[in-house]
């Protein structure tokens, strides 16, 4: 088998190699809990446009190999808007997903070994004191409390759906890495949005990028330009408070919150 990357916060490691002629990917993880919620929405989302589980114990995770494999990101900058309508056509298939019948946060908040979390469990980390400037906290708490109150049916999200989790599958293209979280369709857009991560505010016409991709992903998708937006400041806090939690560096979510706090 051959090692194709170690990933160095969740500790994966992922190898590709054959199963009785087939390609397979082994991917290992330290988390097991992260491993078991995986596997359980990558089985939810099977038929719906994901790759499909071979195999599981408490640490791994024997899936089928995308092949080529490539990722989204290789339309990144020149084919940005094919990327998004490549997202959004995933979005449409994984977004038929049923919610599991016995799925625990439809009584309570908080998941577990084989649920999933709601969104407002994720978010609800922005109540609590980070070291960040005090008015993008206060701005998403408010907004995030509105959009958990749109109209928006409550659906299974991938939670991660960004360019590398996007992979070319003979003349289709696959998810890999769901998070697997109940939420508001809106949410799964800023993932995207915000990536490939750093490329994307390296490049000079970065807002123009961003603004150009809210437009597609509303026209096609039918969700207010201002929804979106609103979704992806919301998100960008979330995440700084996700990299001042495991040490890492904030540069990126300070640069891409004011972007989106700036955004018309
Ligand atoms: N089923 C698959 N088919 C082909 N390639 C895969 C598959 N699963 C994983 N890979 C390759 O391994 C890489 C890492 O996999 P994955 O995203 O699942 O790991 P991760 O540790 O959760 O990564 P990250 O934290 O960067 O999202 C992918 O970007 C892809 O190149
Ligand atoms: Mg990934």
């Amino acid at each position: 088998m051959t090692l194709l990357c170690e990933l160095s916060y969740t500790y994966n490691y992922v190898m590709s190699g054959f199963q009785k002629g087939n390609p397979v990917i082994l991917k290992l993880g330290l988390d097991s809990e992260a491993v078991k919620i995986e596997a359980f929405a990558l089985k939810c989302f099977a038929g719906y446009g994901a790759v499909k589980v071979l195999a599981t114990n408490e640490n791994a995770l024997l899936l089928e190999q995308a092949i080529p494999g490539t990722s989204l990101k290789k339309y990144f900058p020149d084919k940005d808007i094919e990327a998004v309508q490549i997202a959004c056509k995933i979005m449409k298939k994984l977004h038929h997903a049923k919610i599991p019948d016995y799925h625990p946060s439809l009584l309570q908040s908080g998941g577990g070994a084989n649920n999933f979390p709601h969104i407002k469990d994720w978010l609800s980390a922005l109540d609590k004191d980070w070291d960040l400037p005090s008015h993008y906290l206060q701005k998403a708490r408010k907004l995030r409390d509105q959009l958990l109150q749109t109209a928006e049916q409550d659906i299974l999200l991938h939670g991660d759906l960004h360019h590398d989790n996007i992979l070319q599958n003979g003349d289709d293209w696959m998810v890999i890495d769901p998070k697997g979280v109940i939420g508001k369709p809106a949410y799964e857009i800023t993932a995207f949005i915000r990536n490939p991560i750093p490329d994307l505010l390296s490049k000079q016409n970065a807002i123009k990028i961003i603004q150009n991709r809210i437009i597609a992903f509303s026209d096609i998708l039918n969700i207010p330009k201002s929804r979106i937006a609103d979704w992806c400041f919301v998100g960008a806090v979330l995440s700084w408070t996700w990299a001042i939690q495991g040490n890492l560096d904030t540069k990126y979510w300070k640069q891409i919150t004011k972007v989106f706090d700036e955004m018309p």
